[in-house]
């Protein structure tokens, strides 16, 4: 599976874990996810480019180097992809946010828009979409599909957890942007649910099963 990276570091995995649990607390999953949001962000934003300003020290002046915040936009689907979005703004405060509101049709799985909103001159920005669960792939296709049309500098997409199913679609659909996730899980269920999964997402982040 080229172009896609799991994140396996120790404190991912181990809170993937504790999130997976089903007796965890939507209080615990939310905390836990955010946490994870801001480790996954630090491995996902290791290529960023730099830029060299000058820099006053107490004692002298020299050379630092920082990464142009405001070029990066975080794409949220809605709604669990929200749940990403504050642990990644902690590390990136200065990241610009979008949103997509797509729902999938419990009928066909197939995803429907209701909510595009992202912010103006997205030819100079990077993109990173986030949406917890890369199951289908049908919502995360249709979203980047709609932000390619804006011309963005470039894309990546982010989720928890994936699984065969979703990682070959997204990549016949957009072999160009690259995946990073947690773990690609084994398999997909006959609802669209990831196995063994955490179950829904959003319903867990938001306390609304
Ligand atoms: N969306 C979820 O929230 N969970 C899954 O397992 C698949 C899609």
């Amino acid at each position: 599976m080229s172009n896609v990276h799991v994140i396996d570091h120790p404190l991912v995995q181990h809170k993937l874990t504790l999130m997976r649990n089903r007796e965890a607390s939507t209080n615990s999953f939310r905390r836990l996810l955010g946490e994870l949001a801001s480790l996954m962000t630090y491995e996902i934003t290791r290529e960023l480019p730099l830029q060299d300003i000058e820099v006053q020290t107490p004692l002298e002046t020299t050379t630092g180097r920082v990464i142009d915040g405001k070029k990066l936009v975080f794409v949220s689907i809605l709604r669990a992809g929200n749940g990403i979005l504050e642990g990644m703004l902690n590390v990136v405060p200065g990241a610009r946010v979008g949103h997509i509101g797509l729902y999938r049709d419990p009928d066909t799985l197939k995803p429907v828009e209701y909510y595009f909103k992202m912010p103006s001159e997205m030819t100079e920005r990077d993109i990173i979409v986030v949406d917890p669960m890369l199951a289908t792939g049908n919502s995360a296709i249709a979203a980047i599909e709609k932000l390619k049309a804006l011309k963005p500098k470039s894309i990546k997409f982010v989720c928890l957890l994936t699984c065969p199913e979703g990682v070959a679609a997204m990549q016949a659909a957009h072999p160009d942007v690259p995946i990073y996730t947690a773990s690609i899980d084994r398999q997909l269920n006959d609802h669209g649910y990831i196995l063994p999964g955490l179950g829904d997402a959003g319903d867990r982040i938001f306390g609304t099963q």
